[in-house]
């Protein structure tokens, strides 16, 4: 199965994004992690992706569309995979669209959650991360056992770096004028479900797995 994940920052793809990937035992690929992996071993990758993350711009479409074409053509991609962060625009979305046909493979689902603005900047505002593990929290949804403490590994929790006020507006509008265009050329295509992201986080992954079902 070939998922793609849209949304707005704070949406909740990551989050529901390793859910999915698990129940349906498929990789969860998101290309913002690949970025925040680069950053934080310091490679030449991580140092240029850097001065674009940390100002909430888009890293240039050359440089991601290459990560993904590598990273898909791996071994534990034969059955499919869950692209989340990827596409990010129209530009992205042909590219990625040539890849699959020379392929011979095709989307199965995009789903699209979407989240109220107000809602969006609180959980941007209230999330920590782990920066060992990778594991996402929010200080009121969805806090560690014990304050600023990774339940999985028991690293220190940290602020994402451009969850700063000043990258979060800068990614909402980015969003809004280069991925929302996405949510129609995907419904073209007829491959889009819109998903209520507002719910808590099991009520969304059950009404994704929900429709998913539906719409095989
Ligand atoms: P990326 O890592 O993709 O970040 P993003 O799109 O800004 O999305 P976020 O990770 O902020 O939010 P999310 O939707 O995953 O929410 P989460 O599950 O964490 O990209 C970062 C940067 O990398 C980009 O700005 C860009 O520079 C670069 N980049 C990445 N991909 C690129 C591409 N294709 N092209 C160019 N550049 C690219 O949840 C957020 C919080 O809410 C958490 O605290 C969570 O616990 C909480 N939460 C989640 N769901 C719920 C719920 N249902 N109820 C209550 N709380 C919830
Ligand atoms: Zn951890």
């Amino acid at each position: 199965m070939r998922i793609v994940l849209l949304g707005s920052p704070g949406a909740g793809k990551g989050t529901q994004a390793s859910m999915i990937a698990e129940a349906n035992h498929i990789p969860h690929i998101s290309t913002g992690d690949i970025f925040r992996y680069n950053i934080k071993n310091e490679t030449e990758l991580g140092k240029l992706a850097k001065q674009y993350i940390d100002k909430g711009l888009l890293v240039p479409d050359d440089v991601t569309n290459k990560i993904v074409q590598d990273r898909i053509q791996k071994e534990d991609c034969k059955n499919g995979f869950l692209l989340d962060g990827y596409p990010r625009n129209v530009y992205q979305a042909e590219f990625f669209d040539n890849l699959l046909e020379e392929k011979n493979l095709k989307l199965d689902f995009v789903l699209n959650i979407n989240v109220d603005k107000d809602i969006l900047i609180n959980r941007l505002g209230g999330r920590r991360i782990c920066p060992n593990c990778g594991a996402t929290y929010h200080i009121v949804t969805d806090p560690p056992k014990i304050e600023g403490i990774c339940d999985k590994c028991g690293a220190k929790l940290i602020i994402r770096s451009d969850d700063n006020i000043d990258s979060v507006l800068k990614r909402l509008k980015v969003y809004e004028d280069e991925t929302k265009p996405l949510i129609e050329y995907y419904s073209k295509k007829n491959i889009l479900i819109d998903i209520d992201g507002n719910k808590p986080v099991n009520e969304v992954f059950e009404s994704i797995q929900a429709l998913m079902g539906d719409n095989k």
